[in-house]
């Protein structure tokens, strides 16, 4: 069966729809796609599990429309957490905020925290806009691959990964490649100071500018289970090395001054930061599908946006 679709306004409204009779539905966001529930319906969210294989004791993203629906998932919101909401939403952060009872245990992980975000697409953000419109109170969305393996970036990728796993009335949508190709930065503002979990687009600058905040720099010892934080994630089939002289017949991913060494398979030379984090999961993927069995990548150097590259290499390198 292929659940493929192409976006048309018809196609947003079916999917809304599908959305509101328990349905999956995988959707493009400016970071990764998302595999998408009814937030509040518990016999969807467990599907987004078993689709994905992922152990139900890690908490999922809920994606709402606007700013405006933070207050129905969230209580006791901090000053500086309504400063990011409102400098970077629609965008690529996510907040996580003491949950509303709305929140519920299946769709937390039984964390008393949710995790918030407003993505910056046109589909995504009709998709949700639609979903409100029919009663809908979010959408739960982890990335749209299973456990462990590498996010996908192109609806053909979650097609891959996913369709085995689908069922009738379950669909993806197809809205082109994802613009910034890394999942969204994770803010952690249930305490005194925001505290990145994850990095990623919103980077530690552009966080205290917003809220005029040192971070809070402790190191993070998840009681949560934040699969993105499990040291080895984000991994190709391929063993992946980094920053050492690519073989012949392996393939490399570096930025384009790089040389290719004669032999090796060139996977990206993306010529720009923005360029190797859009870049850099097709390219892993490229991998796997080209059959290679090892990958070198040298890491970007920099902040910001390398930091959060340099942070996924890590962890697809540490298996
Ligand atoms: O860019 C993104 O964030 C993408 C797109 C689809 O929005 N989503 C994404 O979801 O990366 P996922 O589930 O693959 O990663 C979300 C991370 C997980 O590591 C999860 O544990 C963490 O967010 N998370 C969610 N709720 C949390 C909470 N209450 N406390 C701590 N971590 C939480
Ligand atoms: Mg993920």
């Amino acid at each position: 069966m292929s659940f493929l679709s192409q976006c048309s306004t018809e196609t947003i409204a079916s999917a809304a729809k599908a959305l509101a009779d328990g349905h999956l539905v995988a959707f493009p966001t400016e970071t990764v796609y998302g595999l998408g529930a009814d937030a509040t319906n518990p016999d969807a969210i467990a599907r987004i599990y078993s689709t994905k294989g992922r152990p139900s004791d890690h908490p999922l993203i809920i994606h709402i429309p606007s700013i405006d629906a933070m207050g129905q998932w969230a209580l006791d919101i901090p000053t500086y957490a309504i400063s990011l909401a409102r400098d970077f939403w629609p965008g690529p952060m996510t907040l996580i905020l003491n949950r509303s009872g709305m929140a519920k245990d299946f769709v937390t992980g039984n964390q008393n925290s949710v995790g918030l975000r407003v993505p910056e697409h046109p589909i995504a953000l009709a998709l949700l806009q639609q979903f409100a419109a029919l009663g809908g109170k979010g959408v739960a969305a982890p990335s749209a691959n299973r456990f462990g393996a590498v996010s996908p970036t192109t609806a053909q990728d979650v097609a891959e990964e996913l369709s085995t796993y689908l069922l009738a009335g379950d669909l993806i949508l197809d809205g082109g490649p994802c613009n910034v190709g890394v999942e969204s930065t994770i803010i952690d503002c249930t305490g005194a100071a925001p505290r990145i979990l994850r990095p990623g687009a919103i980077t530690p600058e552009m966080i205290k500018e917003s809220t005029s905040l040192e971070l809070d720099e402790s190191i993070y010892t998840p009681t949560i289970r934040v699969s993105g934080s499990l040291e080895s994630h984000y991994s190709p089939k391929a063993k992946v090395t980094l920053d050492i002289q690519a073989l012949t017949g392996q393939g490399l991913i570096a930025m384009a001054e790089v040389e290719t060494p004669e032999g090796v398979i060139r996977l990206a030379s993306p010529s720009t930061i923005e360029q190797y984090a859009r870049e850099l999961y097709s390219a892993l993927r490229a991998a796997d599908s080209e059959g290679l069995t090892h990958v070198v990548a040298i890491s970007p150097v920099g902040d910001g946006l390398a930091a959060a590259i340099r942070d996924r290499l890590k962890r697809s390198a540490a298996f």
